[in-house]
């Protein structure tokens, strides 16, 4: 596919990861059936799936395979799914929307949600472990062990901590840009660098110029999903628009305002694609998504 068809790939990663997915995800004919109901409600039928096209991209400057990129991206948007129902919950964001749905723990109850949360993530640990996804099983303990950082304490689970901490005070710009790097960039980070482990190994200088594309796309994806909090509407984005005003969170449009934050976002854009200035068009899916995320409007 040429660089123009972008808009057809998204669709057909999409496509393909809702397959793989549901494949995946335990039937809810299996007991617990509730809990296994919950699962597959908060995984399936909806979301950009932008971490699993991150993977895939990644995946095409490396050559690697699609049946790895589809256990790689799986588990990544397992460990997304889960975050997203978590972060959900009244003793987190308390949001009742989620991808134009009720929310999981609305939907079923909040013991299933935060059970439904814990086995997702489970389940993605499971995959990366019960599948091939380098030729080096020493560089697939790496790879499960940099996702297991991204995911924790001191990647995702972290941020997410920061960002409840920071509720009703003002953060400096560093401790936004710290909070913002881990609770979201952390998983974007690592969508990125799995994806391109499932391939040929690269040359450290370009892993490092993978790394730096994707600090600055996965900065600049929550920076973005701050401004569309601000300026977009619920019935766009598929969850209730106006929240982080409102529950007094530190973002980057509270911190700056809509236009500086903005700005930022286009900064960063540079950023990731002067990151793979060195990278030949097997990056351009890369460059595409970069502009995608910086220019979405949900
Ligand atoms: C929302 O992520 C949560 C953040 C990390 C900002 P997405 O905007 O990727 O949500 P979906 O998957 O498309 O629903
Ligand atoms: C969520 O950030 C980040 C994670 C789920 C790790 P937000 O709280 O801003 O995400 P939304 O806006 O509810 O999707
Ligand atoms: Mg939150
Ligand atoms: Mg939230
Ligand atoms: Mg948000």
């Amino acid at each position: 596919m040429s660089a123009s068809d972008f808009p057809a790939w998204s669709r057909e990663v999409a496509g393909r990861i809702e397959t793989v997915l549901a494949d995946l995800l335990p039937p809810s004919r299996i007991a617990p059936a509730r809990l296994h109901d919950a699962m597959r409600y908060a995984a399936l039928g909806g979301g950009k799936r932008v971490r699993p096209m991150l993977v895939f991209a990644a995946g095409l400057v490396s050559g690697a395979s699609a049946a790895r990129l589809e256990i790689a991206s799986a588990a990544v948007e397992l460990i997304h799914a889960y975050s997203l129902v978590h972060d959900d919950l009244p003793c987190m964001d308390d949001d009742v929307l989620r991808r134009g749905k009720p929310t999981c723990h609305v939907e079923f109850d909040e013991a299933t949600a935060l059970l439904a949360g814990d086995a997702l993530q489970s389940l993605a640990f499971q995959l990366l472990a019960e599948n091939r996804l380098a030729d080096d099983p020493e560089l697939q303990l790496q790879m499960i062990q940099l996702f297991a950082v991204a995911c924790g304490s001191r990647g995702m689970a972290g941020g997410q901590a920061i960002d409840l901490d920071a509720v009703g005070k003002t953060l400096t710009l560093p401790e936004l840009e710290n909070m913002h790097i881990h609770k979201t960039g952390a998983l974007i980070r690592a969508s990125v660098l799995l994806g391109a482990h499932c391939g040929q190994p690269l040359d450290a200088a370009s892993l490092g110029g993978l790394d730096r594309y994707a600090k600055c796309v996965g900065l600049a994806f929550q920076v973005v999903d701050d401004v569309l909090d601000e300026e977009s509407d619920s019935a766009t984005l598929g969850k209730t628009a106006g929240k982080d005003r409102e529950a007094g969170k530190p973002t980057y449009t509270a911190l700056l305002g809509l236009a500086e934050a903005k700005k930022f976002a286009g900064e960063l854009l540079a950023e990731s694609h002067d990151a793979l200035a060195p990278f030949d068009a097997r990056a351009d899916r890369l460059r595409e998504l970069a502009d995608y995320i910086v220019r979405r409007d949900r």
